[in-house]
């Protein structure tokens, strides 16, 4: 099955290095159907059009009860005027996903093109896009005969969650957001450069089949049971049911989960399953009589946008936000949206007073979609939203750096940017500090017992307790945890102090080539530009705020309560694992991945993600991956956790 791979990510892309060696010493070994296609080709200058040889149609609506049950009557109806006995129908249910169609041509079991649906008869060539799309079989599973011409049918579609990422990188980064998953999903896959497509995942459901040469289906339900067998990922949720009662229930429960999804659904498509009854009932203009689309109610309802607000980011970005009259969406009361950033506001209109669009689909961030109709035409409407000339948090005057996109606070201890730093600092992937949320330190920073970062390793269990939410035993516990964390690997460090630019891997690098605080503090920017993955401009950068004195303060004070500042260990190349590779599989009893990782770096040694005759030692934990299994067979040494920790001594 598509979702439950037979091999861990790790051990596919080392599979994968190795298909790439040998196509590349011998080209005539690439198949079309190669994994190594996925990366996508050559840009295309243009997207060819592509006739249907079969017309891909659209689906009238029903929007109630009544509405379903009538169309059945008119089937029975048209079944009746044409002499045809009646029959018992059987329907199936499918979500209505809100993607956008496209046709996948399969020669002889092997991807040819694939279209967008167009305007249902002429469609555009995207295989080059198609290609990258990981649900999307480049080869039809080949326990079966190929028919020689197969044509699938499905909704492409982005999940809710790398919706919301990709806008928030669109954000970051000053480019306008999508509007919803269709959008983007659209966008991306008219781009003529492939490599686009491939960094914005989107994903595919089938629900159907065109032409299709060798192969007969007695109804859809079998022929999406085939598909589902020969590699297609098809909904596991659609219904094979026998009467109109329980379609009705069975969309009203498709209803009631729409919000639980991980994609957008905007109602239920019920079709009849014969497909002999589906060649007599024929299709009225655009629209087969025998399937109909439920449609959910609307997500979008109109409200007035109250005020529009500003908060301040970890690095002192302005983000607006609106204040709105609350409003019933999508299963939720609405007061608050985020409006991403300056161009974006711009962009939509968008003016306080204005009667707005607001969305909210499943998991969806409510947005703020556009003034709704004629509120830009209201003569008393309110001038274009400026970004504040003071911080909203702290009062200083605000800058605007002519290569960036957000107006900022330039004061690095504003409440409202140490908020966003404090949460930050405390955070898994930063200092990692167990039993401080984002509760605790809002908490404990309106309390003003935790300003800076550095405050948290002065905190005594005494003050804690007096806060709410914490018992003399989690209190105890937290202070240990704080203190604990005084010792985390340099490069996190660097990462949780949040400097711009600096993630945690180039904390990580920054660490390596530096070893210690003091050495990078002394740096010039040429010299952070040796850093592995740091260009000129992110050295530029980095070394600016290390030169700002209200950093220097932070580092000084938390270098003053015993906060670690040098990696540990041996420098490169020594250390008692020098030289030595390690894969790790499984849950280890006590260390994290991440520790464990940090521990065998400390010593010299070197964790890669897939096992090959090169690879030292396998560490292994609990429900290993394949890579057990292929360490066993390659002969690599295998360890448990207790091995690992002798080894470090
Ligand atoms: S069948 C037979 N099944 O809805 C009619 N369409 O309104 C052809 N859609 O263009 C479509 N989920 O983009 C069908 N399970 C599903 C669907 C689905 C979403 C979209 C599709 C089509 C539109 C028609």
């Amino acid at each position: 099955m598509l979702d439950d791979p037979e091999l861990d990510d790790d051990d596919y892309d080392a599979l994968l290095d190795e298909l790439r060696a040998l196509e590349a010493a011998d080209p005539l070994l690439v198949t079309p159907d190669s994994p190594t296609q996925r990366i996508g080709g050559e840009p295309v200058s243009s997207l060819p059009k592509v006739r249907h040889e079969i017309p891909m149609l659209s689906l009238a609506n029903a929007r109630s009860e009544e509405e379903l049950r009538a169309w059945v009557a008119r089937m029975r109806a048209h079944l009746a005027r044409e002499g045809i006995e009646q029959p018992a129908f059987q329907f199936v249910c499918e979500p209505k996903i809100d993607g956008l169609a496209i046709s996948l041509r399969y020669e002889d079991g092997i991807l040819a093109q694939g279209a967008t649906r167009g305007n249902g008869e002429i469609g555009e060539d995207v295989t080059h896009n198609l290609r990258t799309i990981p649900t999307i079989p480049l080869r039809l599973n080949p326990t079966h005969p190929a028919p020689p011409v197969l044509e699938v049918r499905g909704e492409l579609y982005m999940s809710l969650q790398d919706f919301a990422a990709l806008n928030e990188r669109r954000a970051e980064a000053g480019l306008s957001t999508f509007m919803n998953p269709r959008n983007a999903a659209a966008g991306t896959i008219r781009q003529l450069d492939p490599r686009l497509a491939r960094e914005r995942p989107l994903s595919m459901w089938s629900y159907g089949i065109g032409r299709v040469d060798g192969l007969a289906f007695e109804g859809h339900w079998e022929a999406l049971q085939w598909l589902r067998a020969h590699g297609f990922r098809v909904n596991e949720d659609i219904r094979l049911l026998q009467s109109e009662d329980e379609v009705v229930a069975q969309c009203l429960a498709w209803q009631e989960r729409r919000g639980s999804l991980d994609f957008e659904i905007d109602g239920v498509v019920v079709k009849v399953s014969d497909l002999e009854l589906q060649r007599r009932l024929g299709v009225v203009g655009r629209d087969p009589r025998w399937a109909i689309a439920w449609k959910f109610p609307p997500t979008t309802k109109v409200t007035t946008l109250k005020d529009i607000m500003w908060n301040v980011g970890k690095f002192g970005d302005l983000h607006p936000f609106a204040v709105l009259e609350p409003v019933h969406v999508g299963g939720v009361t609405v007061k608050l949206a985020t409006l991403h950033n300056e161009e974006d506001l711009a962009r939509k209109d968008l003016r306080e007073g204005d009667e707005v669009i607001v969305l909210r689909a499943g998991d969806v961030i409510p947005q703020v979609l556009s003034p709704a109709p004629h509120a830009t035409e209201r003569p008393d409407r309110a001038a274009p939203p400026r970004p504040p000339e003071r911080c909203p948090a702290c009062d200083t005057p605000t800058v605007k750096p002519p290569e960036g996109v957000f107006t900022k606070c330039p004061n690095r201890i504003c409440p409202g940017r140490q908020w966003q730093l404090l949460k930050h600092f405390v955070s898994r992937g930063a200092m990692d500090i167990d039993g401080i949320g984002e509760k605790q330190v809002y908490g404990l920073q309106q309390a003003g017992l935790v300003r800076t970062p550095a405050d948290f390793y002065r905190l005594t269990a005494e003050q804690l307790v007096e806060l709410e939410g914490y018992g003399e035993i989690s209190a105890t516990r937290a202070v240990e945890n704080i203190a604990e964390s005084k010792g985390r690997p340099f490069g996190r460090l660097l990462f949780a102090i949040g400097l711009e630019e600096v993630g945690f891997v180039t904390g990580r690098n920054l660490a390596q080539r530096f070893r210690t605080i003091d050495a990078l503090l002394a740096a010039s920017a040429e010299e952070i530009e040796q850093t592995s993955g740091v260009g000129p401009k992110m050295a530029q950068k980095i070394c600016e705020q290390l030169a700002d004195p209200q950093l220097r303060t932070l580092i000084e004070d938390l270098r003053s309560v015993g906060v670690s500042m040098e990696l540990e260990g041996p420098p490169p190349g020594e250390g008692p694992l020098a030289g030595k590779t390690f894969v790790l599989t499984g849950t280890l009893p006590d260390l994290t991945r991440e520790q464990a990782t940090e521990r065998i770096e400390a010593a010299g040694g070197r964790v890669t993600s897939g096992v090959s005759k090169k690879t030292d030692y396998v560490v292994a934990g609990a429900s290993p991956g394949t890579k057990l299994a292929k360490a066993e067979r390659l002969g690599v040494a295998v360890l448990d956790e207790t091995g690992l920790l002798a080894l470090l001594g």
